[in-house]
């Protein structure tokens, strides 16, 4: 059985202090809220990461992700984080190839393959990003576009490395938009990349493989985005950032 997951996109938002109380109150929510069999993550500023990491520790179901990491293991890149040393600092997720990162720090496919291989590398599960832009939407292609940005970025992977992937589909054109895809449109396109996923590593890896959507998702739409049956969750902005709508989104499977 896939996992579900909804994980928090907390972007360049929080001061410390906001930080270490949305951390808090999240937390505590989950453990008192959130049914065991929900994974809920928070990607935060790189940061924030070792401290949250101190919030969530003994919950099970409970974790922190990083919101990008460098495919190189270490060396002179100033301002990057690499993979290894996220993993030195025991953060068990990255989110790879957020469009906001493919937009403003031209992330393209073949380095976002890199970043993917650096996770794994460290043990550390990628939440791979992908989705088209509303001229793509509008130009009707964009079943085949975003299944191709899997192909490009992830289908070098083992079966065995690649079961380990979260993927989560965010339409650009709903991001932080309050345009969110409709239900049936979130379902289309998870539906279309597991097929595209089965053609390649098999019904059962496609089958396990927890697929999120993201894109204006919120405390009033997840139960009906979710209620999709190829939608395993949320990868969620602006309403990761307010405790209790996060886990009101945590509880709508
Ligand atoms: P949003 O962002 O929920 O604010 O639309 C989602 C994301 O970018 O991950």
């Amino acid at each position: 059985m896939r996992k579900k997951i909804v994980a928090g996109n907390w972007k360049m938002n929080k001061t410390a202090v906001e930080a270490f109380v949305l951390a808090t109150e999240v937390a505590q929510l989950v453990k008192s809220d959130v049914p065991a069999d929900v994974q809920v993550i928070m990607a935060t500023p790189a940061l924030y990461l070792t401290g949250v990491s101190q919030v969530v520790e003994g919950i099970s179901n409970l974790a922190v992700a990083a919101q990008n990491c460098h495919e190189k293991a270490s060396g002179a890149y100033t301002g990057e984080i690499s993979a290894v040393q996220l993993a030195s600092a025991a953060i068990p997720y990255v989110l790879i190839g957020h469009s906001e990162r493919r937009e403003y720090f031209s992330e393209s496919n073949e380095q976002l393959a890199l970043k993917v291989d650096a996770a794994l590398a460290n043990g550390i599960t990628p939440i791979f990003c992908c989705g088209e832009s509303l001229s793509l939407r509008e130009g009707g292609n964009f079943l085949a576009f975003v299944a191709d940005q899997l192909t490009a970025s992830l289908f070098h992977l083992s079966a065995e490395e690649f079961g380990k992937v979260v993927i989560a589909y965010e339409p650009i054109w709903a991001i932080g938009t309050g345009l969110t895809a409709s239900a049936g449109q979130a379902q289309e396109m998870h539906a279309h990349l597991r097929v595209h996923i089965a053609a390649k590593y098999g019904a059962t890896i496609a089958d396990d493989c927890s697929i999120l959507y993201g894109g204006s998702c919120n405390a009033k739409n997840a139960q009906e985005i979710f209620a999709g049956p190829d939608v395993d969750g949320g990868l969620i902005g602006g309403a990761s950032l307010i405790a209790a709508d996060f886990i009101t989104i945590a509880k709508s499977f």
